[in-house]
């Protein structure tokens, strides 16, 4: 598959029918778990989560509280999270989409918006794209906190390599960096591979 092809929904479709996916950590992501347990850095209200792959953050967030949108282009990865989250009857609203193209109804809308290993999915010629999408779908006042990974060095992707500070300059053009920290709790695979950064608009 071309990686070209990595800002279509056929590309992912792909690599879940092929169990190709790697990240998929077949539960929420302990770090976020432990975030939502502290309940001090998101806003409450409504969490956006964009390449929500399987469900279980978006899961884990409408657990605690959070009306959570959560946005995917694949429609394998969509109907398992629907699926999962059908069983316990959780009440979130699950959009096949692309994040990119999401609309009007939803600029200033989100209290908070949260993204794990999404953005080392997008294309990197799309980083400030994206950064200036995430911007503009938070209300004023609203929290980007993004736990970066994998943030070695890597040829090709995805994922393709994250470099904290160049996310910090893309980012910073329309949000307000407020917190940032490579000391996280990470699961043993990823340990020393992953940072927090949280955003303000
Ligand atoms: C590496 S997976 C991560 C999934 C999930 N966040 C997790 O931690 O398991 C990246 C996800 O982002 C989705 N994705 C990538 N680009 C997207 C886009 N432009 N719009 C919507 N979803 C996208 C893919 O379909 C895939 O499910």
């Amino acid at each position: 598959m071309p990686v070209n092809d990595v800002d279509k929904a056929y590309f992912w479709d792909n690599l879940y029918k092929n169990n190709e996916s790697g990240w998929d950590l077949k539960s929420a992501n302990p770090v976020f778990v432990e975030i939502l347990k502290g309940n001090k850095i998101l806003n409450k209200g409504k969490l956006l989560i964009p390449g929500c792959g399987k469900g279980y953050d978006a899961l884990a967030a409408a657990e605690s509280g959070y009306e959570v949108t959560a946005v995917d282009f694949s429609s394998e990865a969509i109907n398992f999270a629907k699926t999962l989250a059908g069983k316990v009857s959780a009440n979130i609203n699950f959009i096949q989409e692309d994040i990119f193209n999401l609309g009007a109804e939803f600029e200033n809308y989100f209290d908070s918006i949260y993204e794990y290993t999404t953005y080392c999915a997008i294309n990197p010629e799309r980083h400030d794209d994206f950064a200036k999408k995430i911007s503009s779908l938070l209300k004023k006042g609203g929290v980007f906190l993004t736990i970066l990974f994998p943030v070695e060095k890597r040829e090709g992707g995805p994922p393709f390599g994250v470099d904290p500070l160049e996310c910090i300059s893309v980012f910073s053009k329309y949000l307000k960096l407020s917190y940032f920290t490579k000391d996280v709790n990470s699961i043993k695979p990823r340990k020393g591979r992953e940072v927090i950064q949280l955003y303000t608009k």
